[in-house]
């Protein structure tokens, strides 16, 4: 657990740590936020992260609380304070407190949080071993391209996953098209070798890792296409897996109780998993793959 968060202004021990019970992301869910992942002491794609952040807060008109070079002041101080050299960071921007209306407040103060936790990242040899997932309808809003801490309905599908002994619920539109995952993107491997993800609209959040391991894939010369995929073609599919900023890149061995490919581990996400533990080890000035690409 993190003994010291940074709650409006103050680094304070993390038991204390609280905001006001008219924060409007407490009543309303309005608010924004991002994981980063910190590896040996730096933060991983932090600059893709705060750009997100950003459009994330521009989408819902909230004003940024502090500029950008004092978030990434507190972000550090709040790691050095943690003593967190792996890990990850958390931070929360809300439209702040005010009395309880639902239209905007007319002189919005806009709550930030930061917590971080130490996490032992494992080595890519843990890829090695695959997991499940089950599929389920996607009941979400429909931006969810906006990283909104409104999780209702990704919470009460990873519920259902953890109740039925899955890693990760795959969500599917009304075409039984797969758009991501509760809190990670989805990606399959097909017969003909080609790396397959949803292309990005307002159904999927925009991963970072995503983005990233895109880049990757152009470097070791493996065809990416961003199209919908189905459940069936994934359920067909030679391999699978999921991606996020804590889950890195998660091998899928079987989807609804089905098998995919054989079972084990496939080459091509193999070979994306030390590509991308790689590139979590990377100085961040030197880690680049992909942040030219879109979001
Ligand atoms: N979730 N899709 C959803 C719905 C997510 O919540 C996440 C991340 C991702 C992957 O994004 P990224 O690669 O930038 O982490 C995709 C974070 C980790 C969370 O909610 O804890």
């Amino acid at each position: 657990m993190p003994n010291i968060s940074y709650v409006n202004g103050r680094y304070v021990p993390h038991r204390l740590a609280s905001v006001h019970v008219e924060d409007r992301g407490y009543q309303f869910a309005d608010g924004v936020y991002e994981v980063i992942a910190v590896r040996g002491g730096h933060l991983v794609d932090e600059k893709p992260h705060l750009v997100r952040l950003s459009k994330s807060l521009e989408a819902l008109r909230i004003d940024a609380p502090v500029t950008d070079a004092t978030l990434r002041f507190i972000i550090r101080e709040v790691l050095r304070r943690n003593r967190i050299r792996n890990g990850s960071v958390y931070l929360q921007i809300t439209r702040g407190a005010a009395p309880r209306n639902h239209a905007f407040p007319e002189h919005p103060d806009s709550a930030l949080v930061v917590t971080a936790r130490h996490m032992t990242w494992q080595p890519p040899a843990h890829a090695l071993k695959g997991v499940s997932v089950i599929t389920l309808p996607d009941i979400r809003w429909k931006k969810s391209h906006i990283k909104s801490v409104s999780l209702l309905p990704n919470v009460l599908a990873k519920q259902k996953a953890v109740d039925a002994g899955a890693a990760e619920a795959w969500l599917m539109d009304d075409d039984g098209m797969v758009t991501e995952g509760t809190a990670s993107n989805a990606w399959i491997v097909t017969k003909d070798n080609e790396l397959v993800t949803r292309q990005l609209d307002e159904e999927i959040l925009g991963g970072i890792t995503r983005q990233t391991l895109g880049g990757l894939a152009e470097e070791l010369q493996i065809r990416l296409v961003e199209r919908p995929f189905s459940v069936e073609e994934a359920k067909a599919a030679r391999e699978a897996f999921f991606t996020s900023s804590t889950s890195l890149i998660k091998p899928v061995v079987d989807i609804d109780g089905t098998q995919i490919g054989d079972g084990e581990v496939g080459d091509i996400t193999r070979r994306l998993c030390l590509a991308y533990d790689a590139y979590m080890n990377r100085a961040p000035e030197m880690a680049s793959a992909g942040t030219e690409r879109g979001q």
